[in-house]
């Protein structure tokens, strides 16, 4: 084979068989292949899309570069989660205590990325002594004692797809719904779980701006994740204002405790029961969605979600009083209010501009470099469709550094504000099954 009679096979609108895709995947990852020609191939691609069956055998094969993590000690049907990403997603803190509270096993490997805020592992460690670094014994065994356990990404999963996503980034490739849906479904299949909730985000501050194009991406991953015999289905949801009302990581934890006992924010309880519910059902512990949302509430009613929570933070050294207590986290030592210089309706927010004023802060990284601070971030006080008053409070900024003039006016031109009334988005725009 040769890779210029790939790339012009995909320039001109063919299909490529599954041996000339694994031929470059092996290619590539070996280095036989030089970046021109996997560019070239990539923007081929981008124009001229993947049919569903070539984007999972990239899938499969991208998968295959790696390790690939082998799960079956784990009893029960191991459900994943993923989100595309978006402001204070803290989803994952939440759903892995409450549904491992019904017995379905969360064995969730976890980045910590850069970003807005750090990953979960960022967040999770503001828990004093929380460990991830886990040997796979001691994973497998965690899961099967507690139905939860979750580590820091070792080993070697997926290298091709840290290749071609580097080249993706500086060849403006990386806006494809094909190469999104099989970078992404590369992790989680070569992650071992046996069924996967995928929540795509669309809005201002995710990755899909439209509703239309995260569907488009939802479908693509949907597809590939069942035709590579793992149960997958998607939740569309909003990503046009931050998910629920604190941005940064011990903050993070702070709501998702409140969460799990039913005294969260509206959006985050209602986003985390819809992807609960389908984990529940895909993990064979409930009929029916509806089944599996009551059995939801029940464990957040009884107090058995936040009991789940405690046992996971203790059997990873972190210390469980503070789930009893979350004021013991860390907290910044200054509380900056910003101050709506006009008044009327929130119609909309910049989310991702919220993001890059947290970073600011210190809550996310900008280079891999980085160090966090676990302290910092920003409680919004206002939300799509409220209301505000001439000099009332929009925003709190938890923060540790002595200026702040920047991030203040940052969160004031996130916020628009109109005279006529609004009201909030949907939460919830599709599901993909
Ligand atoms: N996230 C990924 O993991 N891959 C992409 O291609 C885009 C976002």
């Amino acid at each position: 084979m040769r890779m210029v009679d790939i790339i012009a096979k995909k320039r001109d609108g063919e299909t490529l068989t599954n041996e000339e895709i694994k031929w470059f995947v092996e290619g590539y990852s070996r280095g036989e292949i030089p970046d021109y020609q996997a560019s070239a191939f990539a923007m081929a691609i981008y124009f001229k899309g993947m049919t569903q069956q070539e984007a999972a055998t990239l899938t499969y094969e991208i998968a295959a570069s790696g390790d690939q993590l082998n799960l079956t000690e784990i009893e029960g049907i191991k459900v994943d989660k993923h989100s595309t990403g978006g402001v204070g997603d803290k989803t994952t803190l939440v759903l892995g205590p409450l549904v491992a509270a019904l017995g379905v096993p969360v064995a969730k490997m976890s980045g910590r990325g850069l970003g807005h805020t750090g990953g979960t592992i960022d967040k999770l460690e503001a828990f004093n002594g929380f460990r991830t670094e886990l040997e796979r014994e001691e994973f497998i065994r965690l899961v099967n004692e507690n139905k939860i356990a979750l580590a820091g990404q070792s080993g070697n999963l997926t290298p091709a797809d840290k290749k071609l996503y580097s080249l993706r980034d500086v060849t403006a490739t990386v806006d494809s719904i094909p190469l999104i849906a099989s970078s992404v479904m590369s992790k989680k299949i070569a992650a071992g779980a046996d069924a996967i909730v995928l929540d795509v985000k669309a809005g201002s501050g995710a990755f899909m701006d439209k509703v239309e194009d995260a569907r488009k991406l939802a479908k693509a991953m949907v597809d590939i994740g069942n035709s590579l015999g793992r149960q997958t289905m998607a939740v569309i949801s909003d990503m046009n204002q931050p998910l629920g009302r604190l941005v940064g990581n011990a903050l993070e934890v702070k709501e998702a405790i409140d969460t799990l006992k039913g005294e969260g924010p509206e959006d985050l309880h209602e986003l985390c029961l819809t992807l609960g519910s389908h984990m529940v059902v895909l993990g064979g512990k409930a009929d029916t969605v509806h089944e599996a949302r009551t059995m939801l509430e029940q464990v957040i009613q009884n107090g058995k979600a936040l009991e789940k929570m405690k046992t996971f933070i203790e059997a990873q050294g972190g210390d469980p009083a503070s789930v009893e207590r979350p004021e013991t986290l860390v907290t910044a030592s200054s509380f900056i209010e910003v101050k709506a210089d006009t008044e009327g309706f929130v119609h909309r927010m910049d989310a991702a501009l919220i993001g890059r004023a947290a970073m600011v802060l210190g809550a996310g990284r900008a280079t891999k470099e980085d160090k966090i601070d676990h302290a910092v971030g920003v409680e919004l006080v206002k939300k799509i469709g409220d209301s505000v008053k001439h000099g009332e409070t929009l925003a709190v900024l938890h923060t540790n550094k002595d200026e702040n003039e920047a991030v203040k006016d940052m969160i004031n031109r996130a916020y628009e504000i109109e005279e006529k009334p609004a009201s909030a988005p949907s939460l919830i725009y599709d599901t993909i099954e």
